[in-house]
């Protein structure tokens, strides 16, 4: 059996800067109100015609993560690419990538598990790469949020949250000690509707959607996410602790072995929960969503990227992943680095 390890990470966000302020303009919020309960300063929109797209900037990413890595594209053996904000309904976005990074025939596979996204994507090929099948993979997590949130006041509890972007990891077969340990993985589908992009689907079509929108009411725009907030909050703070918890006994450890926690950024106040929780000092967590928003499946590999470009992760770290979200899916990995 072989390991795999975190060879290169990249990341890249729009560069149009969307603050609270800017949205208190469009829909009745203030900075005040989503710092205190989100901890979120400004986020990144794609700008119409800056030719950004949820495929485009993961290969942004990718192309970063790939150059960092020494290892050329020719020697990609699978892209694994999650989002929940896919430029077609379908094909999904790993084919684009392959397209666009120009890898002949290369599979891709595509995730649709959004904030855990990332973690499980990661989960793939770390197995292809521990049976052997394959030596490198190219992991993708992108989100365009801004082309599909409503910023009205009716979609105010949603829309403040979310923010546009994407990260890379080059996922390669180890030499060393440095490997990932682990990655736990849950779905609980009784919450599906708690957080949910109900239509365009097969369930809930276009010509369906055209005719309720005529009489819809606030309650019934299925066509814009829907979030209930308090009940999803309570249920990631348990999931969190819980899937951390499952992987590092899985490997032996106990909190106080965490070198660096990287949370999905989900929302502020969740991540210090957990921190609170677990013990940990500042310098053993990571934050950034008081600059990006929550960027569902592209939080994590954004912020461990960030984190690694400030030193903040060194070889023989113990880095620890945590997810929760939309599924309900919750996910961890826990990564000798
Ligand atoms: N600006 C101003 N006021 C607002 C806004 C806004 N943007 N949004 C809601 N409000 C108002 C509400 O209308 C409500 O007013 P009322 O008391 O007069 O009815 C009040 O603020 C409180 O609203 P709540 O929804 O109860 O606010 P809460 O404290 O729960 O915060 C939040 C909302 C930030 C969404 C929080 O519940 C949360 O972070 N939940 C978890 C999010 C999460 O983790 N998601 C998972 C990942 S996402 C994914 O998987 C796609």
């Amino acid at each position: 059996m072989y390991s795999s390890k975190i060879s290169g990470l990249g990341m890249y966000v729009p560069e149009n800067v969307v603050t609270n302020d800017d949205l208190s303009k469009v829909m009745d919020t203030n900075d005040e109100w989503i710092q205190e309960r989100t901890g979120i300063k400004e986020r990144r929109h794609i700008k119409k015609g800056d030719g950004n797209s949820t495929a485009v900037m993961g290969v942004k990413a990718a192309k970063v993560a790939l150059e960092r890595s020494g290892i050329h594209k020719d020697n990609i053996d699978l892209i694994v690419f999650a989002t929940l904000s896919p430029d077609y309904y379908f094909p999904g976005c790993g084919v684009q990538v392959q397209e666009l990074l120009e890898m002949p025939n290369v599979p891709a596979i595509d995730v649709r598990n959004q904030c855990s996204g990332f973690v499980y994507a990661l989960s793939i090929a770390d197995q292809y790469i521990k049976t052997g099948m394959y030596t490198n993979v190219l992991v993708v997590g992108s989100e365009n949020h801004s082309g599909g949130l409503d910023m009205t006041t009716r979609g105010r509890s949603v829309s403040v949250i979310f923010g546009d972007g994407a990260g890379a990891a080059i996922v390669s077969r180890s030499n060393d000690d440095s490997a990932i340990l682990s990655t736990h993985m849950h779905s609980e589908g009784k919450h599906a509707k708690e957080l949910a992009l109900i239509g365009p689907s097969t369930g809930h079509w276009v010509p369906e959607i055209i005719a309720e929108s005529d009489t819809a009411t606030d309650d019934h725009i299925t066509y814009y996410p829907y979030m209930n907030g308090q009940f999803v909050f309570k249920n990631a703070v348990t999931r969190f602790a819980e899937v951390i918890m499952e992987g590092l006994k899985a490997n032996s450890m106990t909190p106080d072995d965490i070198d660096m926690l990287i949370p999905h950024q989900a929302n502020l106040r969740i991540a210090q929960f957990i921190q609170k929780k677990f013990k940990l000092s500042n310098d053993r967590v990571f934050n950034n969503i008081q600059k990006y928003g929550n960027t569902t499946a592209a939080s994590i590999p954004i912020a461990l990227t960030e984190a690694w470009e400030q030193g903040k992760i060194q070889k023989g770290d113990k880095v620890v992943l945590a997810a929760f979200g939309s599924g309900f899916t919750w996910a961890s990995a826990v990564i000798n680095w």
